[in-house]
């Protein structure tokens, strides 16, 4: 999707999106446009509350069509640019039913908000909301693509700023959208072969260098829990290491960021049944996550030196498969009994984290992982949970978070869950009952983590939707991108 910057109100483009405050406050000094919007809801079609829309069609010259969809941003006092994303991607879906290659959303001047702010939520709630993931699907005849969104009455002076902001924010959304495809691809094409191959292309493109390490490799490695995990399956792990050094001077410097890569989660023998397992291509969405993220970072060329890491494998049985009971190994060192083979992330986790402390040398550590369903009991869908060795390391990413509209939130990691991990026949167990399950998976990973300063994001809620939300659509969300990149830009 194109974007452009566009000081004009109106142009050639007929489509136009319309912003409108509760009371019906456009931010234009257009009386007629003004005077329109009264009458809309003077008659009740349209009361600006966030998201409604209202679809307007004017004939102009002969033939010509001009359509506008007035869309609500809710209450002036309580306007933020989530809610301009939100409301923004609202309308974006109005657009898209009209069948139209291009389409000028007005830009919303704003005292409290910035116009980088602006710009990159009107910005990423249009191309955000507006994507749809088509692979296998015949396309209806005669039907057009949005390819291009301009945002249009952007005052002269804020031109500059606008579109240094643009650029970001299409870096963004673009390895959003990469995150996005990586989850929505089925488990039959995305093998972790596949994912390793992507991640490959993805580095070239955007500028990091990628590792990719085969079983012999990793066994070489001493990886015992991950090939565990990994042993049930024909389509064979892969370790997927990838480096960006954007900070030269301060080499020590290193965050690792690693992404559970299950490109298929059957349970194993703790066999999911059929409906918990129906979408669990998506056990990947902490790889998309930090692959997406990573992808930023290298293409805005931050500062800062970021090593990704995603041990690659899928969960199933076959005659080779892991068991209830078993005792396995770790490259840790530590054995882990297993109670259960669908707690098969924090496995592979463990081994992935250990590996970026022990051989990436990483002096901090974030891990982003599908991990329990215990976190959409805990939070749902629109929030993230977190589990942390350091306050400080959560306070960032809070920030990070709240500045690009995500949801994160802190559970606790008091020793006293810890307990719930421990075995009478090895050094730890693979799973800590119902009780608390977000956190005890959380501290199970952490165990690993050698002193490193360490965060984990439990994504299970909202990596995956199964219904269109504002811009969060069907399917991969593609939640954590913007966080991460966010995260290491700031810190
Ligand atoms: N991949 C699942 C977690 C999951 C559940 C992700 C729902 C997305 C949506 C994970 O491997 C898993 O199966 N976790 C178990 C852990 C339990 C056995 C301790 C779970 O949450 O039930
Ligand atoms: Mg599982
Ligand atoms: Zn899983």
């Amino acid at each position: 999707m194109k974007i452009v910057i566009q000081p004009e109100r109106h142009s050639e483009i007929l489509m136009e999106v319309i912003p409108v405050f509760e009371g019906g406050k456009v931010l234009h000094v257009c009386n007629s446009c003004a005077a329109r919007v009264q009458r809309f809801i003077k008659f009740g079609r349209f009361d600006a509350s966030l998201g409604s829309t209202y679809k307007f069609t004017k004939e102009k010259d002969l033939g010509a069509i001009k359509e506008e969809v007035y869309v609500g941003l809710g209450k002036e006092e309580e306007i933020t640019s989530e809610r301009i994303r939100k409301a923004v991607s609202m309308a974006i879906k109005e657009v898209k039913k009209l069948n139209v290659e291009k389409a000028t959303v007005r830009f919303i001047d704003l005292d409290d908000i910035s116009t980088e702010e602006v710009v990159k939520a009107i910005a990423e709630g249009a191309v955000l909301g507006n994507y749809e993931f088509n692979n296998y699907k015949k396309i209806k005849e005669g039907r057009v693509f949005l390819n291009e969104i301009r945002i249009a009455s952007v005052a002269q002076e804020k031109v500059e700023a606008a579109e240094k902001a643009l650029q970001e924010a299409e870096l963004l959304i673009n390895s959003t959208i990469f995150a996005r495809n990586l989850v929505n691809e089925p488990a039959n094409v995305l093998i972790p072969e596949e994912l390793a191959a992507r991640a490959m292309a993805a580095g070239k493109e955007s500028g990091f260098q990628v590792e990719i390490m085969d079983k012999n490799q990793i066994e070489a490695l001493g990886m015992k829990a991950y090939l565990e995990v990994a042993k049930g399956s024909v389509n064979e792990p892969k370790l997927i290491v990838m480096r960006y050094f954007g900070d030269e001077e301060n080499k020590e410097d290193v965050t690792a960021l690693v992404g559970k890569g299950l490109t298929f989660d059957t349970g194993g023998y703790s066999l999911k049944p059929n409906d918990s397992m129906v979408n669990m291509k998506s056990d990947m969405g902490g790889a998309a996550a930090v692959i997406g993220a990573i992808s930023a970072i290298a293409k805005a060329k931050l500062k800062a030196n970021v090593v990704a890491v995603v041990a690659a494998c899928e969960n199933v049985i076959s005659g080779g498969s892991y068991k209830p009971g078993d005792i396995i190994g770790s490259m840790s060192g530590k054995h882990i009994e297993i109670v259960n083979t669908d707690a098969e992330g924090r496995l592979t986790l463990a081994d992935a984290v250990y590996y970026a402390a022990e051989k990436e040398k990483a002096s901090r550590i974030i891990d982003v992982a599908t991990l329990t369903g215990a976190a959409l009991i805990a939070l749902g869908t629109s929030t993230t949970a977190v589990v942390t060795n350091n306050q400080e390391l959560y306070n960032k990413l809070q920030s990070a978070a709240d500045s690009c509209g995500e949801r994160v939130w802190q559970l606790p990691a008091f020793e006293e869950y810890k307990e719930l991990n421990k075995s009478s026949v090895a050094d730890i167990k693979n799973a800590g009952g119902r009780l608390a399950g977000t956190i005890t998976a959380g501290l199970f990973i952490g165990e690993f983590v050698k002193d490193t300063p360490w965060m984990h994001l439990d994504v299970a809620g909202t990596a995956w939707s199964d219904v269109e939300k504002a811009y969060i659509t069907k399917g991969g969300t593609g939640a954590a991108v913007r966080s991460l990149y966010y995260f290491v830009k700031n810190n």
